[in-house]
C-alpha cells in the first residue's frame, strides 16, 4: 500500500510502497478514506516534536474497517470510523476516574520485539505515531484508537473529528468547561483555533475574540462564530483588555509559540483562566507574572481536548449532522497524498484552515 513515510527528519515525506501486516488480537484494519494534515504533524517531520523515524504521521484520519483481528468487539467490518491518538488502557488510574486522553498505559502499539505492523521493501519497520499512520492507504491499529460513527456522515468531514474538532471542542467544553454569558479569546485560527471559536458558540459565550496574523483566517473566525476579531499585529493584550474593559475570562492558545502564551495569559481578567493547546517545542517554557498569578488567574494545558473520545465523537458526528458544527467551512482543501508536503509548506503561511488528504 502506498504511503507518505518520514525517512529523516527535517526531509520531506517521501511517497513509498510498504507492507501492512494482517489484524492480530484486538487490531483492526482499516481503509482510510481521509486524513487531515494537522500542524502537530508538521512538528514532528521539521523535529521541533520527535519522532521515531522511518515513520508514518497522520492521525486525523477517517475510513472503513477492512478486517479484524481476535477479540475485537467494539467495531466490525464494514464499519466507518475515526481515529483517535487517545488510546487507552481502560484500567489505570486516568482511564477508570475518566480521563483517558492522560493515559500513560495505552498499551495501543504491538510489544517491543513482535512481527511490526508495518515494513519498508527492506523490510525495516515503520513506526506509527500514537498508534496511527493516517498518511497511507491502508491503517492497523488496536480497536482502542478508533470509534465506530454514523455511516451517513461523510468520511472526508468526518477525519477532522479525529485531532482539530476533538481538541479544539474539547478544549473548551471539557478543560476550561466555559460558562455560558462568558467571554473568551482564541490566538491562532487555523484548524485547531477555529474549532474553538465554533465551539464557544455552541457552548454559549457572550463574547468570542478571534485573534490571528492572517485577515483570511479572521474572515473564517467570523464564519465559525466570533464576534470581534483582532489582527496580530500590534499590542494585542492591550486590545483585548480595552475591548473587554478589563480582559478575558478565558482565553485559548492554537499556535504553540511562548510569545503568544504569554500573551493569552497576560489578556485574563482577574479569576480568569488560559488554555493552552498549542504545542510549544521541547523545552519552551513560559514566564507567568507572580502578580498577575495572585488574583487567582489559572494557566492550564490541553492534551486532545481532554477527550472521551468514543463517546465525543459519535456525539460530534452528530453536532454536524445537527448543523451547530461548521466543518464545511473547516475543511478548506481536499489533496492527494503526493501534495502533503504542499500541505505542510501552506500549513507555515497560514493561509488555510484545513488540507485533507482523500483516497
Ligand atoms: N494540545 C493538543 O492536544 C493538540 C492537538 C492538535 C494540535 N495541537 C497544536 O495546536 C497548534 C495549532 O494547530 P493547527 O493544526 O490549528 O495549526 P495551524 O497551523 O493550522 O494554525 C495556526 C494558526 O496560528 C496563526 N499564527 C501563527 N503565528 C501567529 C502569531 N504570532 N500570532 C497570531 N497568529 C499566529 C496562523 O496564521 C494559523 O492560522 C499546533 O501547535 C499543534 O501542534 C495541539
Ligand atoms: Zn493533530
Ligand atoms: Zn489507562
Amino acid at each position: 500500500m502506498r504511503a507518505a513515510v518520514l525517512y529523516q527528519s527535517g526531509e520531506p515525506l517521501v511517497i513509498d510502497t510498504l507492507s501492512v501486516d494482517k489484524p492480530g488480537p484486538h487490531e483492526v484494519l482499516i481503509r482510510v478514506a481521509a486524513t487531515g494534515v494537522c500542524h502537530s504533524d508538521l512538528h514532528m517531520a521539521d523535529g521541533s516534536f520527535p519522532a521515531p523515524v522511518p515513520a508514518v504521521l497522520g492521525h486525523e484520519t477517517a475510513g472503513v474497517v477492512e478486517a479484524v483481528g481476535e477479540h475485537v468487539r467494539t467495531v466490525k467490518v464494514g464499519d466507518h470510523v475515526v481515529t483517535c491518538v487517545s488510546g487507552f488502557c481502560g484500567h489505570c488510574q486516568d482511564c477508570i476516574t475518566g480521563h483517558l486522553s492522560i493515559c500513560q498505559v495505552k498499551g495501543v502499539d504491538r510489544p517491543r520485539g513482535s512481527t511490526p505492523r508495518m515494513t519498508t521493501p527492506a523490510g525495516k519497520k515503520v513506526h506509527q505515531v500514537g498508534g496511527l499512520a493516517g498518511f497511507a492507504e491502508q491503517m492497523l491499529v488496536h480497536e482502542k484508537s478508533c470509534v465506530a460513527i454514523r455511516p451517513d456522515m461523510p468520511l472526508d468531514l468526518a477525519s477532522v473529528i479525529g485531532c482539530a474538532v476533538t481538541t479544539g471542542y474539547g478544549a473548551v467544553v471539557n478543560t476550561a468547561a466555559i460558562k455560558p454569558g462568558s467571554t473568551v479569546a482564541v490566538i491562532g485560527c487555523g484548524g485547531v483555533g477555529l474549532m474553538i471559536v465554533n465551539a464557544a458558540l455552541i457552548a454559549g459565550a457572550a463574547r468570542i475574540i478571534a485573534i490571528d496574523r492572517v485577515p483570511a483566517k479572521l474572515a473564517m473566525a467570523r464564519d465559525m462564530g466570533a464576534t470581534d476579531v483582532v489582527e496580530a499585529t500590534g499590542d494585542v493584550v492591550a486590545e483585548v483588555v480595552e475591548m473587554t474593559k478589563g480582559g478575558v475570562h478565558y482565553s485559548f492558545e492554537a499556535i504553540g509559540l511562548k510569545p503568544t502564551v504569554e500573551q493569552a495569559f497576560r489578556m485574563l481578567r482577574p479569576g480568569g483562566t488560559c488554555t493552552v493547546v498549542g504545542v510549544a517545542p521541547v523545552g519552551t517554557s513560559f514566564d507567568i507574572g507572580a502578580m498577575d498569578l495572585l488574583l487567582e488567574r489559572r494557566l492550564q494545558g490541553s492534551f486532545m481536548g481532554s477527550n472521551h473520545f468514543p463517546i465525543d465523537m459519535p456525539r460530534l458526528v452528530d453536532l454536524y449532522m445537527q448543523g451547530r458544527l461548521k466543518l464545511d467551512a473547516l475543511v478548506s482543501r481536499r489533496i492527494a497524498l503526493e501534495q502533503v508536503n504542499e500541505a505542510f509548506a501552506e500549513l507555515k503561511t497560514g493561509q488555510l484552515a484545513r488540507s485533507v488528504i482523500t483516497f
